[in-house]
């Protein structure tokens, strides 16, 4: 199989946009864009991210013991592309775009979210080129606003369904 086939099934794949935060020891903010993160348990409440180990965030995480999983929403699509590195701001100037505060655990948290998970690092697994963060989520940010996903290479936008009356 080739890697071309198996990254055209990936991309098939529609991922809630979210951008992983750390605070280095050293009080440096490191983000990324990332859409591998998914629910782990509800008790205790945690969840999994995928995380190139050549990305700051893999290396800042390992000391700081704590990061913060920002689920975007689609008016927050520009944070996205810097966080992804489609501009040329790097490491901590990337926090120059959006409204972040730093969150209870230090890790940072953006202003207009429509969820903010912070974790404690539970567990780091090493595979081959990636590292898996168990985050144990300590606390918990609601936003509002439609949701923003990646599907076959693009931003796009995903209605929330308004609660009936
Ligand atoms: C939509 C989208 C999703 C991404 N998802 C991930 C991901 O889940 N894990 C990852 O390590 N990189 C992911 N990336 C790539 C990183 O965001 C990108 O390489 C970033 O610039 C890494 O930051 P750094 O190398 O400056 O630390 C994604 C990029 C895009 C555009």
């Amino acid at each position: 199989m080739s890697a071309d086939i198996f990254l055209a099934g990936m991309r098939r794949i529609a991922g809630a946009v979210t951008v992983i935060t750390t605070t280095g020891s050293n009080g440096e903010r490191r983000g990324l864009t990332a859409t591998a993160v998914c629910s782990l348990s509800v008790e205790p409440p945690s969840l999994v991210a995928c995380v190139n180990r050549k990305t700051w965030v893999a290396q800042f995480v390992r000391d700081a013991g704590v990061f913060a999983v920002n689920v975007l929403s689609h008016s927050q699509e520009s944070i996205a592309r810097t966080f992804a590195g489609h501009t040329p701001l790097a490491g901590a100037d990337r926090f120059s775009s959006g409204d972040w505060r730093a969150g209870r655990t230090g890790a940072p948290v953006v202003a207009g979210a429509l969820a903010s998970f912070e974790c404690r690092l539970g567990k780091l697994i090493e595979h081959t080129t990636h590292v898996i963060l168990i985050g144990e989520v300590v606390e918990t940010a609601i936003g509002d606003g439609d949701s923003l996903v990646y599907l076959d290479g693009s931003f796009s936008a995903v209605p929330r369904q308004q609660p009936a009356a």
